[in-house]
């Protein structure tokens, strides 16, 4: 599996200010727009173009954009802080959603919504959520887009724990990884190590 970690100094910089524990929810959702631009940008670089016949003022331009832009599938609700800034890079994109709750007692993933087109063949997905624990969310909606034919799958996530990267690896499915940090690993109720604590109540609020 392709795992492409966006090392940049200003990917640094907004993921420190995540994981700074007297960030409020407002800044924190702020960083976490910015370092979904920055992600989003490496995740699409050598992305197939195509050609579009335009006019400049001065002459007939061979113009480029992306080929097939893909569908962002945002992973309610932390991925929620991710699909405006991704949408705003490519406004062209479609966008399905999946839900899946955290079982605290179990660390398992609940899922409760599925909104996604039914056929996916041909078909880039980015699916967008910040945090790569066990990697149970992430498969969960993997599969979900798997049976419905899609090939070509991205997780962006913004950190990740050693064992939900293991877990994509050993799941045979087609995904790669771009990510802006991979941490150290995961504590004993399942959450990553430095971290940034629990993604949805850092941008909502407490359930
Ligand atoms: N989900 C989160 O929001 N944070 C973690 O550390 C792990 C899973």
């Amino acid at each position: 599996m392709q795992v492409q970690i966006v090392d940049h100094p200003l990917a640094a910089a907004r993921l420190t200010t995540m994981r700074d524990k007297t960030t409020d929810n407002a800044r924190f959702r702020a960083a976490l727009s910015d370092l979904t631009q920055m992600l989003i940008y490496e995740a699409l670089a050598g992305a197939p173009t195509e050609s579009v016949p335009i006019e400049t003022p001065l002459i007939a331009f061979a113009g480029t954009r992306l080929a097939t832009p893909p569908l962002l599938v945002p992973v309610l609700r932390a991925g929620l802080g991710m699909v405006e800034q991704a949408h705003a890079m490519v406004p062209e994109s479609h966008v399905g959603f999946v839900g899946v709750a955290r079982d605290e007692a179990t660390a398992q993933p609940v899922p409760y919504l599925e909104s996604l087109p039914d056929d996916l063949a041909g078909l880039p997905v980015f699916v967008l959520d910040p945090m790569l624990a066990t990697g149970g969310s992430m498969l969960h909606t993997i599969d979900l887009l798997v049976s419905r034919h899609a090939t070509d799958i991205t997780a962006v996530c913004v950190v990740a724990a050693p064992e939900g990267v293991a877990a994509l690896e050993t799941s045979g499915h087609p995904v790669r990884l771009v990510v802006a940090a991979v941490d150290d690993g995961l504590d004993d109720t399942s959450y990553i190590v430095p971290g940034l604590g629990d993604a949805g109540d850092r941008q909502f609020g407490p359930r």
